[in-house]
């Protein structure tokens, strides 16, 4: 009988714990998306198609195959980072302009223009504040 009990409430605990992660990334997700009016899930599909992680290591992308060295900084735990390239505060606004057009931003900068349309420059940023 006590056997049986302490399986329940191990069962019970685990039922929990996960199911609080799984609410915990909900709202990491919602808030992600009230701050850049962007979408985390396009966001991962544009940081793919503009090969991103071939200069970045970014949690939850697969690295470019073929990108010899990572020429940019790791863009982990982005929603703790006080600045984008040691320069602006990391605000939403500034970091979807930076991701539209870096050199416009911060002069001489080694982050090339991709060419990144407003509307996916939200979707990457959602993405990125999704970043613990
Ligand atoms: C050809 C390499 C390259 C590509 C491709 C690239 N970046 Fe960068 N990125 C850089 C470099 C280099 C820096 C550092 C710039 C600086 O400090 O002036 C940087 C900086 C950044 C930063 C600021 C990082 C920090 O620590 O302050 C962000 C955010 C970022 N890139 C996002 C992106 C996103 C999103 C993409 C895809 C749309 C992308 N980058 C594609 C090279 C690249």
């Amino acid at each position: 009988m006590a056997k049986r009990l302490a399986i329940i409430t191990a069962a019970l605990a685990m039922l929990m714990t996960s199911g609080c992660k799984w609410w915990n990334q909900r709202i990491i997700i919602e808030h992600a998306k009230s701050m850049t009016g962007g979408d985390p899930e396009s966001g991962k599909i544009a940081i793919q198609r503009f090969a991103c992680a071939g200069c970045h290591v970014i949690p939850g992308i697969q690295s470019v195959p073929g990108a010899a060295d990572k020429k940019g900084p790791s863009l982990e735990h982005w929603f703790d980072r006080q600045t984008i390239a040691k320069k602006l505060p990391n605000t939403p606004e500034n970091l979807v302009e930076w991701i539209q057009q870096p050199n416009e931003v911060v002069s001489g900068t080694q982050m090339p223009n991709l060419g990144v349309t407003e509307q996916q420059a939200r979707d990457i940023a959602a993405y990125l504040y999704t970043l613990r």
